[in-house]
C-alpha cells in the first residue's frame, strides 16, 4: 500500500471509499510496521490565549470580547515544563495565540532554561514570525515548529484567515525548514466550503512540503466566532484523512488531536489505530486550560503532567501499545532518507 508517486485520483478513491474499514486497517499496518507498539506523548503548554488574528472558525479570535485572556509567567511556564519532564515526558509543546508581547528574548529564556537540565525536546506553535524571530528560536534550542497551513484552497484560506496571506504562510513553513526545525503542519476537516478535491490537494501539499509532522482534526464550531452555525467537520471524514497521510507518508509523526478526542468521547483511541501515532495530553495548568477555547469542551486527559501521562500509558495499554522512551525526532524524508 506504500506508493512512492501518489496520484490524486488515488487519495480521491481513498477519500470517498465505501470501505474505510480496509483503509484504516492498512493504514494501522503501515504504522505499525514504522513505529511497532510506540506511542509517542508531548506535553502541552498553552501559554498565552492572546492572539493578533481573527480567524473565522477560532474561538480566540481578536475579535471575540468574550474570552478571558492570560498569559502564564515565564516562571509559570518554566515550573509547568520541568514538572512534566520530571514526570517522563520527553518533548514539551509551547503553543500561545500570535502574542507579540513576550518577545523571542524571553521566550529564548525560557527555551534555554527548560532545556537546561535535561535533554527533551522543545516543539513551539505560536504562529507566524519573521525569519529572525525563527532563527533565534532555533539558536536558543528549540527543536520543533507546528504551523498548519488550514487549508490549500486559496480562496477558502483568506475568507477564513482575512489576517494572513497564503504565500506567507507556505513561506513560513519553508523558513522552518531552513533552519533546521523539524516541521509540522496540517489542516481541519470539514471546514465550510471544504470539498473532497480540496484535501486531496491539501494531502499532495503536505508530501510536497515533505513534512516531518501532521496535525490532521475536524472542524469544531465556536458559539463566539462568525462559523458558529456551520455543520461541525465528522470524525470519520478526519479518520480517513489521518489514514491516507499514514499511507502517503509513512515516516511522519501523526498525532490523534485533541479535536478527534473532543468531536467524539473514542475518536483518540479510533485515530491510534487508523495511522496516528503521537498522543498530546494539555498539560495547561487548570487555572488557564479553561480559557484557551479555540472551540467548546476540548477533550483533556487528567489535571497535572503526572495524571495525565498515566492516564495516557493506561489508554495506550488497552489498545496494546505503549509510551516511547525515546524522543521522537523526525524520521526522516518520505523517500526514507535519515535527516535527523
Ligand atoms: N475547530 C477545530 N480546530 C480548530 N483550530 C482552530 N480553531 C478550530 C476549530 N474551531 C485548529 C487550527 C489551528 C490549531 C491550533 O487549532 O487548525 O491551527
Ligand atoms: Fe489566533 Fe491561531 Fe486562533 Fe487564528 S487559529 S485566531 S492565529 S489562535
Amino acid at each position: 500500500m506504500i506508493m512512492p508517486d501518489i496520484k490524486r485520483e488515488d487519495i480521491l478513491r481513498w477519500l470517498k471509499t465505501d470501505d474505510p474499514g480496509a483503509l484504516f486497517a492498512a493504514a494501522d499496518s503501515t504504522r505499525a510496521t514504522r513505529f511497532g507498539g510506540e506511542v509517542h506523548i508531548r506535553g502541552i503548554i498553552e501559554f498565552s490565549n492572546f492572539c493578533a488574528k481573527n480567524c473565522l472558525y477560532c474561538g480566540l479570535r481578536n475579535g471575540n470580547s468574550n474570552v478571558r485572556r492570560y498569559r502564564m509567567s515565564a516562571g509559570e511556564i518554566i515550573d509547568t515544563a520541568l514538572e512534566a519532564i520530571s514526570c517522563g515526558y520527553k518533548t514539551i509543546l509551547l503553543q500561545s495565540g500570535e502574542d507579540k508581547s513576550y518577545g523571542t528574548d524571553i521566550l529564548c529564556a525560557v527555551i534555554k532554561r527548560i532545556k537546561s537540565g535535561s535533554d527533551c525536546r522543545i516543539t513551539l506553535s505560536l504562529g507566524e514570525l519573521d525569519f529572525d524571530e525563527y532563527k533565534s528560536l532555533r539558536d536558543a534550542g528549540a527543536d520543533r515548529y507546528l504551523l498548519r497551513f488550514e487549508t490549500s484552497d486559496r480562496a477558502l484560506f483568506k475568507k477564513l484567515k482575512p489576517f494572513s496571506s497564503y504565500d506567507n504562510r507556505i513561506s513560513c513553513i519553508r523558513r522552518l525548514k531552513s533552519l533546521g526545525f523539524q516541521t509540522g503542519s496540517g489542516i481541519m476537516t470539514g471546514l465550510p466550503g471544504q470539498t473532497y478535491d480540496t484535501l486531496s490537494d491539501d494531502m499532495l501539499l503536505m508530501r510536497e512540503l515533505d513534512l516531518d509532522m501532521i496535525g490532521i482534526g475536524p472542524f469544531i464550531p465556536h458559539h463566539d466566532t462568525p462559523l458558529a452555525n456551520c455543520i461541525p467537520g465528522g470524525l470519520e471524514l478526519a479518520l480517513r484523512v489521518v489514514a491516507i497521510v499514514r499511507l502517503i507518508m509513512p515516516n511522519a509523526h501523526i498525532p490523534a488531536t485533541t479535536a478527534v478526542g473532543t468531536i467524539e468521547k473514542d475518536g483518540i483511541e479510533k485515530a491510534l489505530k487508523c495511522g496516528a501515532n503521537v498522543f498530546m495530553p494539555n498539560i495547561t495548568p487548570p487555572g488557564y486550560r479553561d480559557y484557551y477555547e479555540i472551540y467548546p469542551n476540548k477533550f483533556y486527559h487528567g489535571m497535572d503532567p503526572a495524571d495525565s501521562i498515566y492516564l495516557a500509558g493506561n489508554m495506550l495499554k488497552r489498545l496494546g501499545r505503549y509510551i516511547s522512551p525515546r524522543a521522537g525526532d523526525a524520521m526522516g524524508n518520505i523517500t526514507g532518507i535519515k535527516r535527523y
